[in-house]
């Protein structure tokens, strides 16, 4: 056990007690007047501190980048994306209700106003890959297979927007789709054209059959397209997705000419894939937080609450986590057969409303700890969200202790913090001091969602 001095000081650094602590400990911030001086024993406490001191001086680095300059995305984009559910399943003789076909988009739409998933926030109605003919037409536009979409996408577009909501389209920068369908390599301005033209509001641009030394003229070619249309397109990317093979991807160009952009692979509706989603993002948040802001946004690909893969735990694990991430809310999953408890956690208004946030901060990963990872989002209204995941996948739930001093941004909550639980479930923990401990219950791969709001001290003296 390690003794040691804190020195709080509201919007200051932290200073420690040089014989019993490392150097790093006193390398930030200045002491203000007027700190209050307090002395624990605690070795979590401790440990944490030490690695958030890390992080914080990691993660302060943010310089403004310009966004793409259309107007859209100022916050994360919400709706529904056919891939991770539907594929590429275009075998309606066998399987009509699932394949790629009109009705799936013009069911999923009905289900949207009429279940509630509009009024939460989701308002795209997403296709992905397979929907075009393997020809384009005699003016060389692409044109959706008869067969599947006998009525054609302008027709599909007015159904989506007589219901209130938008609808998106899926596209290649390269020479086919991932799935072969026809590329846009050379036909960016009529495709940007058509789109244009059948009402189309956001375009996801996959990456494959393209020489990755052109995704970038590519990407950026379509941007331009897309802009010249004069119609307002989410223009959604995956040209980091397909670089990073290569070399580190430039995030000002990409945030310059992408609403959001695909980084790492697919989701899979598995434990492990989020989970190696998650573990990827931290690795890379130096790079990726900075980038993301209103009008631009990193894309860990999408929601698969739902499905068949993931616990209740681990779905609000996804939920609490693509909040903090502030990634755009794609769902794949069938909005027309979805059990309750997920349909419940994906309208949770306090959670979108942590993805939703104005400020428009990317979290983080702040630290692990006995298996536990920490993680804090900055929010409006001198606010945060925490996440806290538990990564130990045997036993049973784990008390976590929160005490609010072992948090990086502390400061916030010196003296004191309100702080509201949001998941596992809702609980008002009211109005707690920086040093006062809370225990957490946290189920394996389950998440603590919490935010935490600093109380104005208008005396000027504390509590
Ligand atoms: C096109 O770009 C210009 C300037 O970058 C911007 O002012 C305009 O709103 C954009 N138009 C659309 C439709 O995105
Ligand atoms: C990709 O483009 C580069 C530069 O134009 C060229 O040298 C290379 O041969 C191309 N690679 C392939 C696989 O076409
Ligand atoms: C992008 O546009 C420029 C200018 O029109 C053109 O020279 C270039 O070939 C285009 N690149 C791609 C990949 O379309
Ligand atoms: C990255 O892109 C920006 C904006 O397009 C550009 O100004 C900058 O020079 C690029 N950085 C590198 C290292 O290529
Ligand atoms: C703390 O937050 C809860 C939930 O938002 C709110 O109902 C309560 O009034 C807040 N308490 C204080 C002292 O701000």
């Amino acid at each position: 056990m390690i003794n040691f001095k804190v020195r709080l000081c509201k919007w200051a650094g932290l200073h420690s007690n040089k014989e019993a602590t490392p150097a790093f400990l006193s390398l930030r911030g200045n002491v203000e007047t007027g700190c209050s001086v307090q002395t624990r024993r605690d070795p979590i406490l401790y440990r944490m501190m030490m690695i958030y001191l890390l992080i914080a001086v990691v993660c302060v680095s943010v310089h403004p980048v310009q966004a793409l300059d259309n107007g859209l995305a100022l916050t994360p984009t919400m709706g529904w994306l056919h891939w991770e559910r539907f594929m590429c399943n275009i075998d309606c003789n066998m399987d009509p209700q699932n394949c790629i076909r009109e009705e799936l988009y013009m069911q999923m739409a009905d289900v949207m106003v009429k279940e509630g998933w509009l009024e939460a926030g989701y308002e795209y109605v997403c296709i992905d890959d397979c929907w075009p003919h393997h020809q384009r037409d005699a003016q060389g536009r692409l044109q959706a297979d008869p067969k599947r979409f006998p009525s054609g996408i302008k027709k599909l577009a007015d159904y989506v927007h007589s219901r209130g909501l938008k609808l998106g389209i899926y596209a290649d920068v390269g020479s086919m789709t991932c799935g072969g369908y026809p590329g846009s390599l050379g036909y960016y301005e009529t495709d940007a054209k058509t789109f244009a033209e059948w009402g189309v509001d956001l375009l996801k641009f996959d990456g494959c059959y393209m020489n990755w030394t052109m995704l970038g003229e590519g990407y950026k070619n379509m941007s331009r397209a897309l802009n010249q249309t004069g119609r307002s397109i989410v223009y959604s990317c995956e040209w980091p997705l397909y670089e990073w093979p290569f070399h580190e991807p430039n995030y000002t160009a990409i945030r310059e000419t992408c609403n959001h952009w695909r980084n790492f692979a697919d989701v899979y509706d598995s434990w492990s894939s989020v989970k190696t989603i998650l573990d990827w993002t931290a690795t890379n948040q130096k790079i990726l937080t900075p980038a993301a802001g209103p009008g631009g946004w990193n894309d860990p690909d999408m929601l698969v609450i739902g499905n068949f893969g993931l616990s209740h735990s681990q779905q609000q694990s996804q939920m609490a986590l693509w909040a903090i991430m502030a990634a755009p809310l794609l769902m794949s999953n069938d909005l027309r057969d979805i059990c309750p408890k997920s349909k419940e956690l994906l309208q949770n208004r306090r959670i979108i409303g942590i993805s939703q946030d104005p400020l428009g901060k990317q979290g983080y990963r702040t630290g692990t700890v006995d298996s536990f990872e920490m993680w804090e989002r900055p929010l409006s209204g001198a606010r945060l969200a925490l996440a806290i995941l538990n990564r130990q996948e045997i036993g049973g739930p784990r008390g976590f202790p929160l005490t609010l001093a072992t948090l990086p941004s502390w400061q916030y909550c010196n003296p004191r913090c309100n702080v509201t639980q949001i998941l596992p479930t809702y609980q008002e923990l009211g109005v707690q001091a920086l040093f006062s401990k809370q225990i957490l219950k946290i189920n394996p791969s389950g998440t603590a969602l919490l935010t935490v709001t600093q109380i104005q001290d208008y005396s000027g003296k504390g509590y």
